[in-house]
Protein backbone atom coordinates (compact mmCIF):
# COMPACT_ATOMS: atom_id res chain seq x y z
CA UNK A 1 0.00 0.00 0.00
CA UNK A 2 1.55 3.60 -0.56
CA UNK A 3 1.07 6.75 0.99
CA UNK A 4 -2.41 8.28 -0.23
CA UNK A 5 -2.09 11.29 -2.80
CA UNK A 6 -4.96 13.61 -4.45
CA UNK A 7 -4.89 12.71 -8.13
CA UNK A 8 -6.77 15.50 -9.49
CA UNK A 9 -8.06 16.38 -13.40
CA UNK A 10 -5.82 19.15 -13.97
CA UNK A 11 -7.11 22.16 -15.47
CA UNK A 12 -5.08 23.43 -18.73
CA UNK A 13 -6.19 26.37 -21.18
CA UNK A 14 -7.97 23.77 -23.44
CA UNK A 15 -10.76 22.68 -20.19
CA UNK A 16 -9.87 19.33 -17.78
CA UNK A 17 -7.36 16.61 -18.20
CA UNK A 18 -7.54 13.66 -16.93
CA UNK A 19 -4.67 12.16 -14.64
CA UNK A 20 -5.28 8.24 -14.26
CA UNK A 21 -3.68 6.64 -11.33
CA UNK A 22 -3.61 2.70 -10.82
CA UNK A 23 -2.29 2.51 -6.84
CA UNK A 24 -4.69 1.13 -4.15
CA UNK A 25 -4.57 2.65 -1.09
CA UNK A 26 -5.58 2.43 2.49
CA UNK A 27 -8.01 4.83 3.36
CA UNK A 28 -6.66 7.79 5.85
CA UNK A 29 -9.52 7.88 8.13
CA UNK A 30 -7.55 9.76 10.25
CA UNK A 31 -6.68 12.25 8.21
CA UNK A 32 -9.80 13.48 7.30
CA UNK A 33 -10.40 17.26 8.18
CA UNK A 34 -13.42 18.57 10.36
CA UNK A 35 -13.68 20.97 6.31
CA UNK A 36 -13.96 17.01 5.01
CA UNK A 37 -16.28 15.84 7.52
CA UNK A 38 -18.49 18.95 6.59
CA UNK A 39 -18.35 18.49 3.13
CA UNK A 40 -19.99 14.80 2.94
CA UNK A 41 -22.66 16.30 5.79
CA UNK A 42 -23.84 18.75 3.94
CA UNK A 43 -24.00 16.74 0.38
CA UNK A 44 -25.30 14.23 1.97
CA UNK A 45 -28.00 16.11 4.00
CA UNK A 46 -28.71 17.98 0.82
CA UNK A 47 -29.09 15.24 -1.77
CA UNK A 48 -30.66 12.54 0.29
CA UNK A 49 -33.59 14.37 1.16
CA UNK A 50 -34.15 14.97 -2.15
CA UNK A 51 -33.61 11.45 -3.24
CA UNK A 52 -36.79 10.45 -1.10
CA UNK A 53 -39.43 10.04 -3.66
CA UNK A 54 -37.19 10.47 -6.69
CA UNK A 55 -34.53 7.44 -6.18
CA UNK A 56 -35.66 3.88 -6.25
CA UNK A 57 -36.30 1.96 -3.17
CA UNK A 58 -33.38 -0.83 -3.17
CA UNK A 59 -30.49 2.49 -3.43
CA UNK A 60 -32.13 4.43 -0.19
CA UNK A 61 -32.72 0.70 1.21
CA UNK A 62 -29.52 0.23 0.56
CA UNK A 63 -28.18 3.23 1.71
CA UNK A 64 -29.67 2.70 5.51
CA UNK A 65 -28.83 -1.17 5.48
CA UNK A 66 -25.00 -0.15 5.30
CA UNK A 67 -25.53 2.31 7.60
CA UNK A 68 -24.61 5.43 5.84
CA UNK A 69 -25.51 8.44 7.21
CA UNK A 70 -24.60 12.24 7.36
CA UNK A 71 -23.09 11.49 10.82
CA UNK A 72 -19.46 11.07 9.23
CA UNK A 73 -17.41 10.10 6.26
CA UNK A 74 -18.00 6.00 6.34
CA UNK A 75 -14.96 3.78 7.19
CA UNK A 76 -14.40 1.43 4.02
CA UNK A 77 -13.69 -1.34 6.43
CA UNK A 78 -16.79 -0.73 8.33
CA UNK A 79 -18.76 -1.18 4.42
CA UNK A 80 -16.95 -4.36 3.60
CA UNK A 81 -17.90 -5.80 6.52
CA UNK A 82 -21.26 -5.79 5.49
CA UNK A 83 -21.07 -5.67 1.93
CA UNK A 84 -18.72 -8.82 1.96
CA UNK A 85 -21.31 -10.72 3.72
CA UNK A 86 -24.27 -9.40 1.18
CA UNK A 87 -22.89 -10.05 -2.06
CA UNK A 88 -18.81 -10.43 -2.39
CA UNK A 89 -17.93 -7.33 -3.36
CA UNK A 90 -15.36 -5.35 -1.00
CA UNK A 91 -14.45 -1.47 -1.22
CA UNK A 92 -10.80 -0.80 -2.38
CA UNK A 93 -9.45 3.06 -1.99
CA UNK A 94 -7.75 4.63 -5.03
CA UNK A 95 -6.41 7.80 -5.46
CA UNK A 96 -7.89 9.48 -8.31
CA UNK A 97 -9.01 7.64 -11.61
CA UNK A 98 -8.09 4.44 -12.90
CA UNK A 99 -7.12 3.50 -16.23
CA UNK A 100 -10.02 1.25 -18.14
CA UNK A 101 -8.51 -1.81 -18.16
CA UNK A 102 -7.55 -1.55 -14.29
CA UNK A 103 -11.37 -0.64 -13.66
CA UNK A 104 -12.98 -3.17 -15.50
CA UNK A 105 -10.19 -5.91 -13.87
CA UNK A 106 -11.23 -4.57 -10.16
CA UNK A 107 -15.14 -4.89 -11.20
CA UNK A 108 -14.73 -8.20 -12.85
CA UNK A 109 -13.34 -9.53 -9.13
CA UNK A 110 -16.51 -8.00 -7.40
CA UNK A 111 -13.64 -5.06 -6.07
CA UNK A 112 -15.15 -1.12 -6.47
CA UNK A 113 -12.61 1.24 -6.25
CA UNK A 114 -13.41 4.52 -4.12
CA UNK A 115 -11.89 7.33 -4.29
CA UNK A 116 -10.59 7.91 -0.90
CA UNK A 117 -10.72 12.45 -0.69
CA UNK A 118 -13.80 14.31 -0.84
CA UNK A 119 -14.31 17.23 -2.77
CA UNK A 120 -13.40 21.27 -1.16
CA UNK A 121 -16.58 23.16 -0.06
CA UNK A 122 -15.98 25.38 -3.40
CA UNK A 123 -16.92 22.32 -5.73
CA UNK A 124 -19.47 21.34 -3.83
CA UNK A 125 -22.24 21.67 -6.83
CA UNK A 126 -19.62 20.68 -9.51
CA UNK A 127 -16.71 18.50 -10.18
CA UNK A 128 -15.83 17.02 -13.44
CA UNK A 129 -13.92 13.96 -11.69
CA UNK A 130 -15.48 11.10 -9.20
CA UNK A 131 -14.61 11.57 -5.52
CA UNK A 132 -15.86 9.98 -2.90
CA UNK A 133 -19.16 11.62 -2.57
CA UNK A 134 -19.91 10.82 -6.05
CA UNK A 135 -18.23 7.04 -5.27
CA UNK A 136 -19.31 5.97 -1.75
CA UNK A 137 -22.67 7.99 -2.16
CA UNK A 138 -23.75 7.11 -5.81
CA UNK A 139 -22.12 4.04 -6.34
CA UNK A 140 -21.40 1.80 -3.52
CA UNK A 141 -25.34 1.36 -2.18
CA UNK A 142 -27.02 -0.61 -4.94
CA UNK A 143 -23.65 -2.88 -4.59
CA UNK A 144 -25.41 -4.55 -1.75
CA UNK A 145 -28.38 -6.17 -4.00
CA UNK A 146 -27.34 -9.25 -5.17
CA UNK A 147 -29.05 -8.56 -8.84
CA UNK A 148 -27.08 -5.26 -9.84
CA UNK A 149 -23.94 -6.22 -7.69
CA UNK A 150 -23.72 -9.40 -10.36
CA UNK A 151 -24.58 -7.14 -13.61
CA UNK A 152 -21.18 -4.56 -12.26
CA UNK A 153 -18.87 -7.67 -11.98
CA UNK A 154 -20.69 -8.90 -16.09
CA UNK A 155 -19.62 -5.67 -16.70
CA UNK A 156 -16.11 -5.60 -15.68
CA UNK A 157 -15.81 -8.98 -17.34
CA UNK A 158 -17.11 -7.49 -20.74
CA UNK A 159 -14.40 -4.53 -20.12
CA UNK A 160 -11.84 -7.31 -20.00
CA UNK A 161 -12.97 -8.33 -23.29
CA UNK A 162 -13.75 -5.46 -25.10
CA UNK A 163 -10.51 -4.22 -24.34
CA UNK A 164 -8.97 -6.87 -26.05
CA UNK A 165 -11.73 -6.80 -29.07
CA UNK A 166 -10.33 -3.09 -30.08
CA UNK A 167 -11.63 0.61 -29.50
CA UNK A 168 -15.57 0.43 -31.26
CA UNK A 169 -16.45 -2.36 -28.76
CA UNK A 170 -14.96 -0.52 -25.97
CA UNK A 171 -16.68 2.62 -26.79
CA UNK A 172 -20.10 1.10 -26.99
CA UNK A 173 -19.48 -0.63 -23.56
CA UNK A 174 -18.75 2.22 -22.40
CA UNK A 175 -22.27 4.25 -23.64
CA UNK A 176 -23.58 0.93 -21.81
CA UNK A 177 -22.09 1.98 -18.11
CA UNK A 178 -23.01 5.27 -19.17
CA UNK A 179 -26.64 5.14 -19.37
CA UNK A 180 -27.21 2.48 -17.19
CA UNK A 181 -24.81 2.70 -13.84
CA UNK A 182 -24.27 6.67 -14.25
CA UNK A 183 -27.40 7.94 -15.63
CA UNK A 184 -30.13 4.89 -15.23
CA UNK A 185 -33.69 5.26 -14.28
CA UNK A 186 -36.28 2.68 -13.65
CA UNK A 187 -40.11 2.12 -14.10
CA UNK A 188 -41.52 1.53 -10.24
CA UNK A 189 -45.16 1.15 -9.62
CA UNK A 190 -44.61 4.63 -7.90
CA UNK A 191 -43.66 6.28 -11.17
CA UNK A 192 -40.14 6.69 -12.71
CA UNK A 193 -37.61 6.60 -10.18
CA UNK A 194 -33.69 7.32 -10.30
CA UNK A 195 -30.69 4.29 -10.11
CA UNK A 196 -27.97 6.07 -11.77
CA UNK A 197 -24.70 7.28 -9.59
CA UNK A 198 -24.33 10.19 -11.87
CA UNK A 199 -27.37 11.47 -10.94
CA UNK A 200 -27.85 10.48 -7.50
CA UNK A 201 -24.75 12.47 -6.97
CA UNK A 202 -26.01 15.48 -8.74
CA UNK A 203 -28.46 18.16 -7.10
CA UNK A 204 -29.45 19.53 -10.46
CA UNK A 205 -29.59 16.14 -12.33
CA UNK A 206 -31.75 14.32 -9.73
CA UNK A 207 -34.44 16.68 -10.39
CA UNK A 208 -34.11 17.59 -14.15
CA UNK A 209 -34.21 14.09 -15.07
CA UNK A 210 -37.48 13.37 -13.98
CA UNK A 211 -39.23 16.47 -13.95
CA UNK A 212 -38.03 18.58 -16.74
CA UNK A 213 -39.63 18.47 -19.84
CA UNK A 214 -36.79 19.31 -21.85
CA UNK A 215 -34.41 15.71 -22.08
CA UNK A 216 -36.04 12.38 -23.69
CA UNK A 217 -37.20 9.23 -22.04
CA UNK A 218 -36.81 6.01 -23.43
CA UNK A 219 -36.84 2.28 -22.91
CA UNK A 220 -33.88 0.32 -22.57
CA UNK A 221 -32.90 -1.47 -25.56
CA UNK A 222 -29.30 -3.03 -25.46
CA UNK A 223 -27.99 -2.39 -28.87
CA UNK A 224 -29.95 1.35 -28.96
CA UNK A 225 -28.21 2.22 -25.98
CA UNK A 226 -24.66 0.98 -27.42
CA UNK A 227 -24.81 3.16 -29.99
CA UNK A 228 -25.84 5.95 -28.27
CA UNK A 229 -23.55 8.80 -27.76
CA UNK A 230 -23.82 11.14 -24.49
CA UNK A 231 -23.12 14.56 -22.73
CA UNK A 232 -20.61 14.22 -20.74
CA UNK A 233 -20.41 18.29 -19.56
CA UNK A 234 -24.20 18.79 -19.28
CA UNK A 235 -27.27 16.87 -18.37
CA UNK A 236 -28.20 14.08 -20.44
CA UNK A 237 -30.63 14.76 -23.31
CA UNK A 238 -31.75 11.01 -23.27
CA UNK A 239 -32.37 8.78 -20.18
CA UNK A 240 -33.11 5.07 -20.62
CA UNK A 241 -35.77 3.43 -18.56
CA UNK A 242 -35.07 0.16 -17.20
CA UNK A 243 -38.04 -2.02 -16.26
CA UNK A 244 -35.97 -4.16 -13.30
CA UNK A 245 -32.50 -5.26 -12.69
CA UNK A 246 -33.19 -8.01 -13.80
CA UNK A 247 -34.04 -6.87 -17.38
CA UNK A 248 -30.48 -5.22 -17.03
CA UNK A 249 -28.79 -8.38 -16.25
CA UNK A 250 -30.27 -10.71 -18.90
CA UNK A 251 -29.87 -8.24 -21.69
CA UNK A 252 -26.07 -7.81 -20.53
CA UNK A 253 -26.05 -11.93 -19.91
CA UNK A 254 -25.45 -13.35 -23.34
CA UNK A 255 -21.89 -13.09 -25.13
CA UNK A 256 -21.12 -9.62 -27.05
CA UNK A 257 -18.84 -10.83 -29.32
CA UNK A 258 -22.14 -11.14 -31.85
CA UNK A 259 -23.10 -7.42 -30.91
CA UNK A 260 -20.35 -5.69 -31.72
CA UNK A 261 -20.19 -7.30 -34.95
CA UNK A 262 -23.57 -6.06 -35.36
CA UNK A 263 -23.04 -3.00 -34.46
CA UNK A 264 -20.14 -2.50 -36.91
CA UNK A 265 -22.36 -1.78 -39.58
CA UNK A 266 -24.93 0.57 -37.70
CA UNK A 267 -24.06 4.36 -37.58
CA UNK A 268 -23.78 6.11 -33.91
CA UNK A 269 -26.89 7.59 -32.56
CA UNK A 270 -26.24 11.64 -31.52
CA UNK A 271 -27.63 11.72 -27.61
CA UNK A 272 -31.17 13.66 -28.08
CA UNK A 273 -32.13 11.92 -31.49
CA UNK A 274 -36.00 9.90 -31.01
CA UNK A 275 -35.95 6.80 -33.70
CA UNK A 276 -39.06 5.66 -34.84
CA UNK A 277 -38.22 1.85 -33.31
CA UNK A 278 -37.87 3.29 -29.46
CA UNK A 279 -40.17 2.87 -26.95
CA UNK A 280 -40.74 6.59 -26.19
CA UNK A 281 -41.96 6.84 -22.90
CA UNK A 282 -42.02 10.61 -23.06
CA UNK A 283 -40.30 12.72 -25.78
CA UNK A 284 -38.24 15.88 -24.80
CA UNK A 285 -38.34 19.52 -25.94
CA UNK A 286 -34.89 19.71 -26.13
CA UNK A 287 -34.88 23.09 -24.29
CA UNK A 288 -31.23 23.97 -23.20
CA UNK A 289 -29.77 21.39 -24.94
CA UNK A 290 -26.12 22.31 -26.12
CA UNK A 291 -25.80 22.32 -29.62
CA UNK A 292 -21.98 21.33 -29.92
CA UNK A 293 -20.81 17.46 -30.45
CA UNK A 294 -21.75 14.96 -27.97
CA UNK A 295 -19.23 12.60 -26.61
FE1 LIG B 1 -19.32 7.07 -11.48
Amino acid sequence: MTQPQRVEHQSTDKGSVPIYTTAVVEQPWDKYTATDHEVWRTLFRRQRDMLVGRACREFLDCQDEMGISEANIPRFADLNALLEAKTGWTLIGVQGLLPELDFFEHLANRRFPVTWWIRRPEQLDYLSEPDLFHDLFGHVPLLMNPIFADYMQAYGQGGVKAQGIGPDALAQLTRLYWYTVEFGLIRTDEGLRIYGSGIVSSGGESRYCLESDAPNRLGFDLLRVMRTRYRIDTFQKTYFVIDSFEQLMSATLPDFVPYYEQLKSLPTIPAGTVLDTDLVITRGTGEGWATDADF
